[in-house]
């Protein structure tokens, strides 16, 4: 398959390569080449380069940016899907979008599935709701892959940041009362290879299995990583963030499971893998 990939210089994009790119062309882009707001732009991609799929995982992900600049939330997580699931459909191109955990409000005490009703606490999962509302609704033949807690290698994420911090002060405090599946980049890389493959549609929850807090997740690097550092649990009202977060962001991974054969390894074994990985 040729495939064309927007927002490709963020953190995932950054992951997805090595092992997409061994069996299917990939033609990475972001921004600076395709801003997806930008409907000619990418219509003129599709022309020149004629892919079989689309996967775009262009968003505006500071989610407390988003609570700032509503605007542009709207504009690249709601608007910017909208206008490549009508060219995807004009063109027969099959488009993978990702979404988020942040669509949930947390207050199931279960994981949730795909059809568990969304209820966003925050502009940032409004947007990104909507965004899958309309992509599905202009082209039903879409993908929607919805990730959560995602970390992997370049750039700061959470994992580099406790250690910075922890080595810097000594001691740290981390919120105990959102729990979610960390889930490392690769890692959702062979799902979103297989859905593609297998030409399914529709949304799927993808991420690592089993659930901690993230002060349970800064716990295991510390241990893992043999770092001695005071680590304290907080509550999210302590952080005093712009969004609300949700207090259960963990999902059901069986439809994965049920229509491609894969069930991703424990959240544990992938954060092992990561810390071998990352020098
Ligand atoms: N990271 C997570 O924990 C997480 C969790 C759940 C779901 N997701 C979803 O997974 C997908 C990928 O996330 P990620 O963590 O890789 O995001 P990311 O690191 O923020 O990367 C997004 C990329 O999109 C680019 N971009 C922004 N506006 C654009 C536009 N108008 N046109 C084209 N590109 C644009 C960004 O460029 P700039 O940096 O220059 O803005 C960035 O390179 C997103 O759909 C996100 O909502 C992520």
């Amino acid at each position: 398959m040729k495939i064309l990939v927007t927002g490709g210089k963020g953190l995932l994009g950054r992951n997805i390569e090595a092992q997409i790119g061994k069996e299917h062309s990939l033609i990475f882009t972001d921004i600076e080449e395709w801003d997806i707001t930008d409907e000619g732009q990418g219509e003129e991609f599709i022309r020149i380069h004629r892919p079989d799929a689309v996967i775009n995982l262009a968003a505006y992900t500071d989610v407390d940016g988003c609570e700032v600049e509503v605007e542009k939330a709207w504009r690249i997580n709601c608007e910017g899907p909208s206008k490549l699931a009508r060219l995807c459909e004009r063109y027969g191109v099959k488009l993978l979008h990702t979404s988020t955990d942040y669509v949930f409000d947390g207050t199931k005490d279960t994981p949730y599935k795909e059809e568990d009703e969304p209820n966003p606490l925050s502009v940032y999962g409004r947007t990104k709701l909507q965004g899958e509302v309309e992509v599905l609704k202009i082209n039903p033949s879409a993908l929607i892959v919805r990730l959560e807690w995602l970390y992997g290698e370049g750039g700061e994420n959470f994992i580099t940041k406790v250690v910075r911090l922890a080595k810097e002060r000594g001691r740290i405090e981390v919120v105990d009362d959102q729990k979610g599946s960390p889930t490392y980049a690769p890692d959702v890389v062979l799902p979103i290879k297989k859905l593609l493959e297998k030409g399914l549609s529709g949304i799927y929850h993808v991420a690592n299995s089993g659930s901690c807090t993230w002060f349970q997740f800064a716990k295991e690097v510390f241990s893992l990583l043999k770092i001695d550092a005071e680590v304290n649990p907080i509550t999210s009202d302590r952080l005093n963030r712009k969004a609300k977060r949700p207090s259960n962001s963990v999902y059901d991974c069986t439809k994965l499971k049920r229509d491609t054969g894969i069930s991703l390894r424990s959240w544990q074994d992938a954060l092992r893998a990561y810390l071998i990985n990352t020098p």
